[in-house]
């Protein structure tokens, strides 16, 4: 029986994005975008050699996090693993640990994992991957979801895909429309998601190219997923679920890029401070995230290249503020 969701049905869910989100920007995206329904930490690896110790999962997790019930209730920690780990061993400490949600990582396209025979690589060796959800699943009894794309090279073994997750006792499934090879080319393939809402029985939650209130409502009228995640498109728009809750898709364009300039200064005044009080980070760490996070948050604007090529020239934290102050 499908164990109770940790989020209502049609959440909104920011996805988990390495580089991205640390407890801190978690915590600053809570503070100014209530909206969003649940959040993720990005993944963390499970060593092919030796083992993590407690306080190395905590870590992960954020302190502040691991001690705020509210906060861990709406918090998905994702870990990533290779055929050559432990990951029972590991799975044994996580679940020493407060945590309601463990999500496995199945997308990642690098190549350096993918040879470790992790992330996508399990995608099409089925039986490596029904081992290793087996090994999740009989230590942790609490909600087990798993996030992949339709699949490696190719689609062919997606619905035997679909079938070993759901027969391994997986709780719910995240599914990202493009291929390992296709790595963010092309379109993400919808009709994916609606065919794995249609087979199975645990909620599907559906995953890439959402970058508008309006995709959001697409997504759902198209697949009939349980709830939608955003990676690229809470990077462009952080207060998207904000828009999608007020506004629905009654937006009105004018108003939007006036906004968007309030809100993005107001997005990094948070981050900053925040990055400096609770991390405690270095100038140099801060200003390498923002950069990061500036990749698609100026593409509405008329002078996009310029104005992205400004924050990515900065050479200190005063001068990437300096061009805030003038956008
Ligand atoms: C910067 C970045 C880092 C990412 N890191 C992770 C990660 O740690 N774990 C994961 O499952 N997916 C990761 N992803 C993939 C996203 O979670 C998401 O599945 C993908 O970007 C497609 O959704 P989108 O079109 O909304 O961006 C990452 C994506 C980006 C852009």
């Amino acid at each position: 029986m499908t164990k109770t969701m940790p989020y209502p049905q049609g959440s909104l869910l920011f996805a988990p994005m390495e580089g991205v989100t640390d407890e801190t920007y978690r915590l600053t995206i809570k503070d100014l975008y209530p909206e969003w329904d649940y959040y993720h930490t990005d993944f963390l690896r499970i060593p092919s050699q030796g083992h993590l110790s407690e306080s190395r999962y905590i870590e992960h997790l954020g302190h502040r996090v691991f001690s705020n019930q509210n906060v861990l209730e709406k918090t998905g920690y994702q870990i990533l693993t290779t055929a050559r780990a432990n990951t029972q061993l590991a799975v044994e400490t996580i679940s020493k640990l407060p945590l309601k949600h463990l999500d496995l990582n199945l997308g990642c396209p690098s190549k350096k994992v993918n040879a470790h025979k992790g992330g996508a690589y399990l995608l099409e060796d089925l039986v490596e991957l029904k081992r290793i959800l087996g090994d999740i699943r009989k230590n942790f009894e609490h909600h087990f979801s798993v996030k992949i794309r339709i699949g490696y090279k190719n689609t062919d073994n997606f619905d035997e895909l679909l079938d070993t997750i759901q027969n391994s006792g997986v709780d719910s499934l995240t599914i990202h429309g493009r291929t390992r090879d296709q790595l963010y080319k092309g379109k993400a393939d919808w009709s994916f998601i609606k065919r794995a809402v249609e087979r199975l029985e645990i909620p599907v939650i559906g995953n890439g190219d959402l970058w508008t209130t309006e995709d959001v409502e697409a997504m759902f009228d198209v697949t009939g997923c349980y709830a939608v995640m955003l990676g690229r498109g809470a990077l462009k728009t952080p207060w998207l679920a904000t828009l999608y809750k007020d506004y629905g898709t009654n937006i009105n364009e004018a108003t939007l890029l006036e906004e968007r300039k309030q809100r993005i200064v107001d997005y990094f005044n948070a981050l900053e401070t925040n990055y400096k009080e609770f991390t405690p980070a270095t100038e140099e760490f801060i200003l390498g995230r923002f950069k990061s996070f500036s990749r698609y948050l100026f593409e509405d604007f008329d002078e996009a290249e310029t104005t992205r090529s400004h924050f990515l020239r900065s050479r200190n934290l005063e001068e990437f503020n300096f061009h805030l102050d003038r956008i």
